[in-house]
């Protein structure tokens, strides 16, 4: 295969460590003027545009953008494809919620056509919002999971999903059985797990909605094969805590469900876990596993606050999620914006590095991808975006104001939205412009 290098010229920057590990001015690089260079998928090099420039080939393709900010790929470590046709549903905390609207509109997703049709929409809508790689539910169908890989295959893009598990708390016409959802996962396992950049997640959507037989069997999938993820729901809500303790009396927890059934490990990702205790984010550290920190769901649906700080306290790793469609928004920058707004109401601060870092190489180390996505890296897969400073009026205005990146970087995560990605490339190539 012929040799493909292009570069990319524009202020660029990127998180490389977590603030609350090394403090903010360790965690990022910020080069001004900088340049980004990628040869078939990969970066291959990044640094300030003088200096690196001088090291290539005069006739090099480069791409120059004026009043842009180059960033990795956002990761949404929670997200549900099909419930991109519920987004802003009125009225209702989780359980009634799930029940009014969630799986009614899941049970589309029976019909092959209407899955195609949303997983083309969904993904746009992702790489639309930046979002390049995302950790995905499907519904109890497993053509919502086939349609979803088929079209991010297309593309070639660093994605993660898995079918619901489901076999009971649910309508007849949306649950499966024990057996059945093991042998469903098995084959969508053996057709799509490590296929290019596609990876498997098993998905029992939440302890209320699985038996014990369907948790053992769960755990079992992980077993069989190597770096399968596992994703669920966890503590989001006061209500569902208290069910989860009269379906499971035997257990300590919440968390010791799922520790039971062996779903805890560095490839688990808890969605929500608003009303964890300490000695539970300890055993998710000790194990692990990550959070995936849904602001916008958590308002929306009246949930209540994540507490950043304690999951700091014990280096939990913690991704951000939209939760989509109990979340409000495809784009991770209005997330930020509402994450900063819960920190906000705890007494406690978000810094704009922080932020960056949920947003990137915290969800890659959430989702133990830290060595292909996250960050600008050389050795990286070339997964990044363009964002516009002159996206809105406003945007233009106040950015003009700004003094420093620090500033820059955090009105781009207040005011910006979808209208502020020029344009999305996953493992080199376009795949959105504005
Ligand atoms: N808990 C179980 N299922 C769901 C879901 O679809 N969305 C959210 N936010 N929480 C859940
Ligand atoms: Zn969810």
């Amino acid at each position: 295969m012929p040799l493909t290098r292009k570069a990319y010229r524009a202020a660029i920057l990127h998180s490389i460590a977590d603030p609350a590990e090394v403090g903010i001015e360790a965690s990022y690089e910020y080069f001004e003027d900088g340049l980004l260079v990628v040869e078939n998928g990969q970066i291959s090099a990044i640094g300030h545009a003088t200096e690196l420039l001088s090291t290539l080939p005069a006739d090099i393709e480069i791409t120059h953008y004026q009043n842009a900010l180059i960033t990795p790929g956002l990761i949404d470590t929670h997200i549900h494809l099909p419930q991109t046709g519920m987004v802003g549903a009125y009225g209702e905390q989780l359980l009634d919620w799930l029940n009014t609207y969630t799986f009614p509109c899941e049970s589309q997703f029976a019909d092959k056509a209407h899955a195609d049709e949303v997983a083309d929409i969904f993904i746009k809508e992702l790489l639309r919002n930046g979002t390049t790689t995302a950790l995905v539910f499907g519904s109890v169908h497993p053509q919502s999971v086939n349609s979803f890989f088929e079209a991010a295959q297309q593309l070639d893009l660093r994605m993660i999903a898995g079918k619901v598990m489901m076999d009971r708390n649910a309508p007849d016409y949306l649950t499966d059985t024990a057996e059945s959802s093991y042998v469903e996962s098995k084959a969508l396992i053996e057709r799509w797990h490590g296929k290019g950049r596609l990876h498997y997640a098993v998905t029992p959507r939440f302890a209320p909605t699985s038996t014990p037989e369907q948790l053992t069997l769960a755990g079992q999938l992980l077993g069989e094969y190597p770096d399968l993820y596992m994703q669920t729901h966890i503590s989001e809500n006061l209500k569902e805590v208290e069910w989860v303790k009269e379906l499971f009396p035997e257990r300590k927890g919440y968390l010791d469900v799922y520790d039971h059934y062996q779903l805890l490990g560095e490839r688990s990702v808890f969605a929500h876990g608003v009303h964890l205790c300490d000695d539970e984010c300890a055993r998710l550290a000790e194990t692990g596993s990550a959070i995936a920190f849904c602001p916008t769901s958590n308002f929306f649906l009246g949930s209540g606050l994540f507490n950043l700080p304690m999951a700091e306290k014990h280096k939990l790793n913690v991704g951000l999620g939209t939760d989509v469609g109990g979340g409000t928004s495809f784009s991770l920058l209005q997330t930020l914006n509402e994450a900063y707004k819960v920190m906000q109401l705890q007494g406690a601060r978000l810094s704009p590095f922080k932020s960056l870092y949920l947003a990137t190489l915290g969800g890659a180390r959430a989702l133990r991808l830290e060595d292909k996505i996250g960050t600008l890296h050389a050795g990286t897969d070339a997964d990044f975006l363009v964002l516009d400073y002159n996206a809105t009026p406003l945007l233009s205005y106040r950015l003009k104001q700004a003094n420093n990146i620090a500033e820059t970087l955090f009105v781009l995560m207040t005011l910006g939205d979808d209208r502020t990605v020029l344009q999305t490339y996953a493992a080199g190539k376009l795949v959105h412009q504005r």
